[in-house]
């Protein structure tokens, strides 16, 4: 039986079940939406990281959408809270500082010296950041230029 009052219930029914889909997606916090990643300091300086695009918009080399985990790899799933997400440098310790351990494992360091300069191999960031972006400039010639220093360390 299709009436008015039938076509008000689904409608209620759609509305809810939409915003239980948005109140259960974790976004990445408003004011977190671009930021500098800024924690190792040397020549190359802070990378400017469009962090909402890459949990919202870009996708992985698969076409897959991006989750949070796959860089703040110490969470199980999407938190309920975003704001619950640590920074990579809590547990990563910066050169000099005691090295950290979570879960009976040593956090290796944010990344370290060799010699003067800061030995690109050891940058935490490199391996997280670059293992994607290199496995997108194979599967999207489009996005050839991803893997390339300057996409992150400016012009
Ligand atoms: C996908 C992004 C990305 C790419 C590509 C990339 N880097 Fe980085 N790199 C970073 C991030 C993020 C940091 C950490 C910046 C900070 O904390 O200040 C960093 C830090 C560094 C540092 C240590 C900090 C400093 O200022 O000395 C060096 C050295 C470095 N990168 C060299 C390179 C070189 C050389 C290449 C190309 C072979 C490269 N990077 C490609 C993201 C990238
Ligand atoms: C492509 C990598 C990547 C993805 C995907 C990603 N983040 Fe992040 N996020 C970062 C980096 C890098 C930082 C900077 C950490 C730092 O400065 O220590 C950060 C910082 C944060 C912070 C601030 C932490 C703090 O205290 O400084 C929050 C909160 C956060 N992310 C939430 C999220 C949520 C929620 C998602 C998924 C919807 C997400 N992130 C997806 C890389 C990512
Ligand atoms: C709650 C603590 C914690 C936070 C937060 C954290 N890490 Fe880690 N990370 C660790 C520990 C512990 C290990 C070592 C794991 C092991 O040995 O199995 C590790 C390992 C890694 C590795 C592997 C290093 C290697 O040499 O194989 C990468 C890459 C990494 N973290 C990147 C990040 C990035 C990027 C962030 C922020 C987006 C981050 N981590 C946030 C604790 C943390
Ligand atoms: C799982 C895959 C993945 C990971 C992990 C990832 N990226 Fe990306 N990133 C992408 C893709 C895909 C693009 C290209 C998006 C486009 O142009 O549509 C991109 C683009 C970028 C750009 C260029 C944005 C622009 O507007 O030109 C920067 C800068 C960048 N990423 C930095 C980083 C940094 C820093 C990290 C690590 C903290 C990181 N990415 C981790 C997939 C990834």
């Amino acid at each position: 039986m299709w009436n008015k009052s039938s076509a008000a219930l689904l409608a209620v029914v759609f509305g809810l079940v939409s915003c239980l889909g948005v109140a259960l997606a974790t976004e990445v916090p408003k004011d977190k939406a671009e930021i500098k990643i800024d924690l190792i300091p040397g020549k190359k300086g802070a990378v400017k990281f469009p962090h909402a695009k890459h949990a919202s918009e870009y996708k992985d080399a698969k076409g897959a959408p991006i989750s949070c985990k796959a860089c703040h790899h110490t969470e199980k799933g999407d938190p309920k809270n975003a704001k619950d997400i640590k920074g990579c440098g809590d547990c990563h310790a910066a050169e000099g500082q005691p090295q950290k351990e979570v879960g009976g494992k040593k956090a290796p360091f944010l990344a370290l010296k060799k010699g003067e300069e800061f030995d690109k191999g050891t940058v935490i960031f490199h391996k997280t950041c670059i293992e994607c972006h290199k496995a997108v400039a194979k599967t999207v010639p489009e996005k050839a230029a991803i893997d390339k220093c300057k996409n992150c360390h400016g012009k």
